[in-house]
């Protein structure tokens, strides 16, 4: 997607070797209107798709999660990392496992929001090692729904999350594709 592509180069920032930090316009302050834009385009991407739902994880995909769920007029559940003092123990639960953090956590959907054979549509915001992902699609398989496809805003492919996720035969959409970082600077494809 090339609006989200010229932003990354424009205001995206290297961080060490493998993080690229978007505070500016995803993962801080939000650029609303380039949201609704990813919205339409994964609308777009995934039109011959049936969504009845779709599901991100805290904190970060929630906002992009809510605005392409405008686009397919469905609700948006997200996983959480914490269990309120609301959540009873009735949920489906995965443990998953951050190279980012180096740390390992669990995360927890409601029984009551996946039910058997919904279509659901993963969004979130960055695919990294694509333990997120996994950990998403564990919970709608214990939900015994479908994942009906994956879709990212940015993919950092030199961690090969891609290749596990298309094994499974799930489709996967990404609208910005990292190939790498050098000198600070981003290489995008
Ligand atoms: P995974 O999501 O693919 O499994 O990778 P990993 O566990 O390593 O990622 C941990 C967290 O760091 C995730 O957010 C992920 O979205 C985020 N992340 C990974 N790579 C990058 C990057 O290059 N830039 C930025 N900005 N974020 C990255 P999280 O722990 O769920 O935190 P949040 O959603 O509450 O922000």
């Amino acid at each position: 997607m090339k609006l989200l592509k010229e932003r990354i180069l424009k205001d995206g920032k290297v961080i060490g070797e493998d993080i690229l930090k978007v505070d500016s316009f995803l993962n801080h302050q939000v650029d609303v209107k380039l949201l609704n834009e990813m919205g339409k385009e994964f609308a777009m991407r995934f039109k011959d798709t049936k969504v009845d739902k779709i599901l991100t994880i805290e904190a970060s995909g929630i906002g992009i999660a809510c605005i392409v769920a405008q686009y397919f007029d469905v609700p948006v559940v997200f996983a959480k990392k914490h269990k309120g003092l609301n959540m009873d123990n009735s949920v489906y639960e995965t443990e998953v496992f951050s190279f980012t953090k180096n740390t390992t956590y669990n995360v927890r959907v409601a029984k009551d929001f996946i039910t058997p054979n919904e279509k659901i549509l993963i969004i979130d915001d960055f695919l990294a090692n694509g333990k997120a992902i996994e950990g998403l699609m564990d919970i709608i398989n214990q939900g015994k729904a479908e994942t009906v496809g994956i879709g990212i805003v940015i993919e950092k492919a030199f961690q090969n999350a891609r290749v596990d996720i298309e094994n499974t035969g799930v489709r996967l959409e990404s609208l910005a594709i990292i190939e790498g970082f050098k000198d600070g600077k981003v290489y995008l494809k």
